[in-house]
């Protein structure tokens, strides 16, 4: 089983992705060995934290090994349930420390996703995950989650609340939004050279007709 994990890191490298990422959220297979929601188990891959843990842990392992040392892994959790019963913020610190001592260099930090969710969501909602995770364990943090506000972000990576910031929906909503960003956080000139060269053209001459510096 963990040569499938193997054989897959290796296509993604040879693909040119520069960063992978284990995915142990959202009721995937990994957060269904963590979690007591999901986990029925009853041999050392069951039970105990500990054992939840164990599959996980050693596909991490296995995708770090397979990896080159220069480039950065992801683990991407459901820092908790937020279910009766479930995965808890306690047992992500206990997860993120062990998945670090293994080579993991950022948690990326979700939640819910087995059986639904029932905590709270607003602007930067699953935030306090990723902030206690990585005071408690010296892991680099991502955080995700109704953060749409380019000052917000921001903010939240210069109070070392988390190191990166992800956008899923608003990146539906607003596909240039990193560029927009640049812009309200006061880099008035874009850099076009990467885009499109039909579309740079324009824009970069655009930037000139608006007076921009
Ligand atoms: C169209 C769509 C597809 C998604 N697919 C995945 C996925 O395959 N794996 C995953 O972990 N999260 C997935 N997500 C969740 C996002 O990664 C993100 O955690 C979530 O949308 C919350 O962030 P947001 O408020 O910025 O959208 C998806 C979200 C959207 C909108």
């Amino acid at each position: 089983m963990l040569d499938t994990w193997e054989a897959a890191t290796k296509r993604a490298l040879k693909a040119g992705f520069e960063i992978i990422e284990v995915h142990c959220a959202h009721g995937y297979l990994l957060h269904e060995f963590l979690s007591p929601l999901a986990n029925s188990r009853t041999d050392e891959y069951g039970g105990s934290l500990e054992n939840r843990m164990r599959f996980p842990l050693r596909v991490i392992e296995r995708v770090r090994k397979t990896m080159p040392d220069d480039l950065p892994m992801f683990v991407r959790i459901s820092a908790v349930d937020a279910m009766p019963g479930g995965w808890s913020q306690d047992d992500s610190v206990v997860f993120a420390a062990k998945a670090k001592a293994l080579g993991a260099d950022v948690i990326d930090c979700s939640t819910g996703g087995l059986r639904g969710y029932e905590g709270a969501s607003f602007p930067g909602y699953q935030v306090p995950h990723t902030q206690r995770i990585k005071e408690e364990t010296g892991i680099l943090g991502m955080a995700v989650g109704l953060i749409t506000d380019a000052r917000h972000a921001e903010a939240l990576v210069s109070a070392n609340q988390t190191d990166l910031v992800a956008l899923g929906r608003e990146a539906l909503f607003d596909p240039q939004w990193p560029n927009h960003a640049r812009r309200e956080l006061g880099q008035e000139v874009l850099d076009y050279s990467n885009w499109p060269i039909q579309s740079g053209h324009w824009l970069t001459g655009r930037e000139k007709q608006l007076g921009h510096k």
